[in-house]
């Protein structure tokens, strides 16, 4: 199998010829370009967060206290970044973190099938949000031979959570990822100064106004009154009494692979075990909830106590770099978050293309991260204890 990297070849192939690449291959550089490109209350929802947003930036920054040893001369030509989760073999250990506004982020508003058509060409899994522009059923046709998990935000009405998660596993989505930080809505000084965010405008309820059970809840139907519709949806969307005595009703929710987002704490992850999960996902939701600390400062003691289960992680990923780093500090999966929202914002009408593309460099840059510092698996980077504290 070739490597990541040799993608990066293609452009200056290109380049001989004249070709001037259109998409961006740095974070920073999209977030630019989607700032440009975006309404002003979008862009604040998306790039904003808690609070003074000193979470969301720590996040970011805590990557570069971590350093990799270069190792020469180490027999890394070809590498091989694959990874299994639950079963399902995967070429890289890259997934798209669930983003509940990608649908609006593409310029048709159908950002949420973008993303799963990226996913679908890249073979990078997504997991898909609640919070989607497109019934999940649809955003699972695109998603073509590449696995998507789907992420539930839990409402206090269980039976809602319950038809969510089995059309979830009846569209063929490969895990049910539950988002336990998001009960209720973070501190965001920036929708605040807007009055407003999308879900209140009706947007990104793809899901509730498809749901059998939900409408059933309805006087009239979300088309004939919107407001009611979305005052509902308002009123149960999160649940703030779910405690971990509740796990056992999620566990027994689905026959999916059960993961739990949100879990920073070690104690968290064995109160998980002993629940049965299949999965811890460790994130601080990007800094956009709870004010905590780097989320990746919790990775290696998260994944001590995860024992043999898969750790996935997210909150401050804006490289290939960064992805090797969480790697190396013993994630099992990486997600990217925000950029792909920029890059599907910034890609002017193509927002599969935007993503695709970020998609691809971030793959490239994580490929020669490991080759050009020796080392040829996740397995070899772990062993030899690449990764240290500057
Ligand atoms: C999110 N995140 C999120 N998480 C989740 O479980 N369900 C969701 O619907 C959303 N929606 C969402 C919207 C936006 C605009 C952002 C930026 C984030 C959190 C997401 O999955 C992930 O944890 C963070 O994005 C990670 O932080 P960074 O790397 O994006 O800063």
């Amino acid at each position: 199998m070739a490597n990541f990297a040799d993608w990066q070849l293609n452009t200056y192939f290109a380049g001989l010829g004249g070709a001037v690449p259109e998409h961006p291959f740095t974070s920073r550089e999209l977030a630019a370009r989607a700032e440009a490109a975006m309404d002003r209350q979008l862009w604040d929802y998306v790039v904003g967060g808690a609070g003074d947003e000193a979470t969301q930036d720590a996040n970011v920054e805590a990557f570069g206290r971590y350093g990799l040893m270069p190792r020469m001369l180490s027999g890394a030509a070809a590498r091989d970044l694959s990874t299994t989760l639950w079963g399902i073999e995967l070429a890289s250990p890259v997934f798209m973190a669930p983003v509940g506004v990608i649908g609006l982020c593409a310029a048709d508003q159908h950002g949420d099938l973008a993303a799963a058509r990226a996913a679908a060409a890249v073979g990078v899994p997504l997991v898909g949000s609640t919070l989607m522009q497109d019934p999940l059923e649809e955003v699972a046709r695109q998603l073509g031979e590449t696995p998507g998990f789907f992420q539930l935000y839990t409402p206090n009405d269980r039976e809602v959570a319950e038809s969510l998660a089995h059309r979830a596993e009846a569209a063929g989505y490969r895990a049910l990822v539950v988002t336990l930080d998001t009960w209720t809505l973070g501190y965001r000084p920036r929708d605040l100064q807007h009055g407003i965010f999308p879900q209140l405008k009706g947007a990104c309820l793809a899901n509730y106004a498809s749901d059998p059970v939900f409408r059933s809840r309805l006087p009239k139907t979300p088309e004939e009154d919107p407001m009611g519709f979305v005052a509902h949806w308002a009123m149960t969307f999160g649940n703030p009494t779910l405690t971990w005595e509740d796990v056992a009703w999620l566990r027994g929710l689905t026959d999916l692979p059960l993961v739990l987002k949100g879990i920073c704490s070690p104690d968290d992850v064995r109160r998980a075990v002993d629940a049965g999960v299949d999965g811890i996902y460790c994130s601080n939701h990007g800094g956009r909830q709870a004010a905590s600390a780097p989320a990746l400062e919790f990775l290696p003691s998260v994944v001590a106590a995860a024992g043999d289960l898969p750790v996935l992680f997210d909150s401050g990923i804006r490289s290939g770099v960064d992805v090797v780093k969480a790697l190396a500090l013993g994630a099992t999966a990486v997600g990217i978050g925000r950029p792909y929202a920029y890059a599907a914002a910034a890609a002017s009408g193509d927002a599969a293309g935007g993503i695709e593309h970020l998609l691809r460099w971030v793959l490239a840059e994580a490929d020669l991260t490991m080759g050009l510092n020796g080392y040829a698996s996740i397995a070899a980077l772990r062993e030899a204890g690449a990764v240290f504290r500057l």
